[in-house]
């Protein structure tokens, strides 16, 4: 088993005084650990989060723990555009610069269902909520440039239980063909990656990059749709582990790393990957960055039609910020 990528401590210790991240899904796993680090590193970070009172949870605990940042809890459901434009305008109201937009939170094989404007829940959410968020909040972004946008793909990009990871423009939201769970993870992943890619092609020259990110396969409750997660966390996890399971502090490390390293902003659309299950062997080590094995992920045409019908979809019209 590959050991999992560390972020070099040069990296975790640097002065993040006076810089703003917003974290979606900060409430839990990966997400909570993310905005664990920035605040400790000094950071003022929003905890976007659906479950306020979880959120505020989080928050204490990490106070608690003497950080020398704060934390700010702010209600979103990625589910639901209109109540994306009312967080992004309470945060533009508040915050005139941000520093890095972390497109974190996310859902995993759920059964079928729809976000409130009828999209397919996981590209809904994963994919079209966070698409929306970031054209939002680029007034802000560009006041803080350089800064960055780091979306939480996946390797299962790449082949989720054997579902290739692909976009489906005839049948986007599952309407004519039978929902398959994976197979949904998968398309939403692949574009939370092509949209990163996109961004980096559409903000060259304004000082935003973009990357995105495969975390690794981390114990957080993102499997509770496929397993219960107190089985994950008590009898299942000494083997789990052993077959390469990650803790979510380790899980925020590419995170971190496509956030605050040097090589990340030289290098805007890049993917950076922990240790993954892809289908090329070579692969399964992680890189930061690494080529995805997906042919789809270095598809120009096919990042552009999606940042068009994205923007169609979560009706932002023409206007190319
Ligand atoms: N864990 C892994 O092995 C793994 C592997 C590859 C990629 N990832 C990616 O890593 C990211 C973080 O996942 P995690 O492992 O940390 O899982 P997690 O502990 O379940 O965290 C997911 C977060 O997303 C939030 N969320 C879900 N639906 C939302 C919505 N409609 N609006 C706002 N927030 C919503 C959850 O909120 P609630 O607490 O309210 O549900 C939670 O805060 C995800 O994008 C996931 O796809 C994880």
């Amino acid at each position: 088993m590959p050991k999992p990528l560390q972020c070099p401590a040069e990296l975790l210790t640097l002065d993040l005084v006076g810089r703003t991240y917003v974290v979606t899904g900060g409430n839990s796993g990966i997400g909570l650990e993310t905005v664990r680090q920035l605040a400790k590193q000094g950071a003022k970070v929003i905890l976007a989060c659906r479950r306020v009172a979880e959120g505020e949870k989080a928050r204490k605990l990490i106070l608690e723990e003497g950080v020398r940042g704060s934390i700010e809890v702010a209600e979103l459901d990625l589910a639901h555009l209109d109540a994306i434009r009312k967080f992004s305008s309470r945060v533009l109201e508040n915050h005139k610069a941000i520093h890095g937009l972390i497109n974190n939170a996310g859902i995993m094989n759920p059964p079928k269902g729809k976000t409130q404007d009828g999209f397919e829940l996981q590209f809904g959410t994963n994919h079209l909520g966070h698409y929306l968020l970031t054209e939002l909040l680029l007034p802000a972004l560009k006041n803080g440039a350089p800064s960055r946008v780091v979306n939480v793909s996946s390797c299962f990009h790449d082949k989720a239980f054997g579902r290739e990871g692909k976009i489906d423009f005839d049948d986007l939201q599952f309407e004519k063909k039978k929902y398959d769970g994976w197979e949904a993870y998968a398309q939403s992943k692949l574009a939370n990656l092509l949209h990163a890619k996109h961004l980096a092609k559409r903000l060259n020259g304004t000082g935003i990059t973009a990357a995105s990110v495969h975390p690794g396969w981390v114990r957080s409750n993102l499997i509770k749709f496929s397993m219960p997660v107190w089985m994950q966390n008590t009898v299942l996890k000494p083997l789990l582990k052993l077959a390469g399971m990650i803790e979510p502090w380790q899980g925020a490390q590419s995170t971190l790393f496509a956030l605050l390293s040097p090589e990340a902003a030289s290098r805007s659309g890049a993917y950076f990957s922990q240790v993954g299950i892809y289908r090329e062997k070579k692969a399964c080590a992680g890189g930061w960055p690494m080529e995805s094995p997906n042919p789809h992920a270095h598809d120009a045409a096919l990042a552009e039609r999606l940042d068009a019908i994205s923007r169609e979809l979560v009706a932002l019209g023409n206007s190319v910020t």
